[in-house]
């Protein structure tokens, strides 16, 4: 077995209990074909000796950014990397990773890296169900790092509960499919619209809708690790993804022209953007004031954006839309699937607990013209755009295949 041939694995070991099974896990990655370059923190060699993970990686162990004043370690452990592990990662390392701090060597290539990482939190559970540290797994998540969860066992000290390390056999099932993943839309051109359009009544006043731009974002982060080119139209102000391109829009209108121009070369549109279906006709220069009455205020409809995209769809080209319904989920969506000349439709029914608008949550159909739909149950808005793109991947293929 050698899935992971030729490929180069940056693992990180903190300074839990749980470090002495990152020997283990480094001998098992090493099996299955990997280079592994091992990184210690100094409270990891509290509990494992560098010598037993360097001979077994036939690689010295890491510890310092000073040993070597020639190179700057941390930048060159994260730009060769193909993935960074952190095995056991423990709340300090969490903290220090969320928070941007680069502390020791570790933490430092975990920011410099532009590789995918996966951390394996492990501590007692009092720890790893404090607000602080589920937070810091939330703002990671969030920004596209893989967790593998801790188990729930036997503890130091003989403590019972959630935070023992995951098992080796999961660490690296989610170490090779990640990889897989980190390919799989390579050198594709896709364009992600996100946030809810807003559109003037006056100098100060919006019609608007209560779009996050939450699960544009995850698409977009989600997209942009699995190599694809990522162009991300946007009404909110959120922290932009590694290596994606944002371009920010308010209107309607503004996010029409935006997105027009960045279709033309793109394999794949997903309008995951709550688009204003109304705005109005005036947009008076001055503040409205209350001493002169409630205004009359005339709607007009605004263009869609998607409807226009589907009319004149080149070949090959891949249009996703998302439907946001309150009744009838499936049959609404379809209808705009078939309406707008869609590939794909994420429907999400935003009148549901945890689902769709401001939710780190959402749960969904996604539905095409010749497959069988694919539920998602609720689940965090990145593991709703990994499949939302496993689908991309299936019909590309098909096209392909078809041509
Ligand atoms: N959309 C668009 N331009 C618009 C309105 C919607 O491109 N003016 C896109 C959205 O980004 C989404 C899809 O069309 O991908 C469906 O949007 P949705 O709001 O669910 O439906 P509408 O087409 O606006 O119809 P309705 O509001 O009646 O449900």
């Amino acid at each position: 077995m050698s899935q992971l041939a030729s490929r180069r694995i940056v693992l990180g070991v903190s300074g839990g209990i749980a470090a002495y099974k990152s020997v283990d896990l480094c001998r098992r990655l090493i099996e299955l074909g990997a280079h592994v370059v091992p990184v210690m923190t100094d409270d990891a060699h509290r509990f494992i000796g560098p010598v037993t993970l360097s001979a077994l990686a036939s690689e010295p162990v890491h510890t310092s950014l000073w040993d070597d004043a020639s190179v700057i370690p941390h930048t060159k452990l994260g730009q060769t990397a193909d993935i960074v592990v952190v095995a056991p990662a423990t709340a300090r390392v969490l903290s220090a990773y969320a928070t941007g701090s680069s502390e020791d060597l570790l933490t430092a290539t975990l920011i410099a890296t532009r590789a995918p990482v996966v951390v394996c939190p492990a501590m007692h559970t009092e720890m790893w169900e404090h607000a602080a540290v589920q937070e810091n797994i939330k703002t990671l998540r969030r920004r596209g790092v893989h967790v593998v969860e801790p188990e729930i066992g036997k503890l130091a000290g003989g403590d019972v509960g959630a935070g023992r390390l995951a098992s080796t056999d999961s660490i690296c099932a989610e170490i090779i499919r990640v990889l897989e993943l980190s390919h799989d839309l390579a050198g594709i051109d896709i364009v992600v619209t996100a946030g809810g359009t807003r559109e003037p009544i006056d100098a100060v006043r919006v019609i608007s809708n209560r779009s996050s731009g939450k699960q544009g974002y995850a698409v977009a982060t989600v997209a942009a690790q699995r190599g694809a080119r990522v162009t991300l139209i946007t009404t909110v102000d959120r922290a932009v993804p590694a290596g994606v391109l944002e371009i920010q829009v308010e209107t309607a209108q503004q996010m029409k022209d935006a997105v027009d121009a960045a279709a033309v070369s793109a394999d794949v549109v997903i309008m995951a953007a709550a688009v204003a279906d109304f705005r109005p006709v005036i947009c008076a220069d001055q503040k409205l004031k209350k001493a002169d009455g409630i205004p009359n205020i005339v709607l007009e409809s605004t263009p869609d954006i998607l409807a226009g995209l589907g009319q004149r769809k080149p070949v090959g080209q891949i249009l996703v839309g998302f439907a946001a319904e309150t009744d009838s989920l499936v049959a609404h969506a379809k209808a705009k699937l078939t309406s707008k000349c869609l590939d794909l439709i994420v429907a999400n029914d935003v009148s549901a607990p945890g689902v769709g608008f401001g939710h780190d949550t959402n749960a969904v159909v996604i539905l095409s013209p010749n497959a069988p739909p694919i539920s998602v149950a609720l689940a965090d808005k990145h593991t709703v755009a990994h499949a939302l793109l496993d689908s991309v991947v299936k019909v590309r293929r098909q096209k392909q295949e078809t041509k």
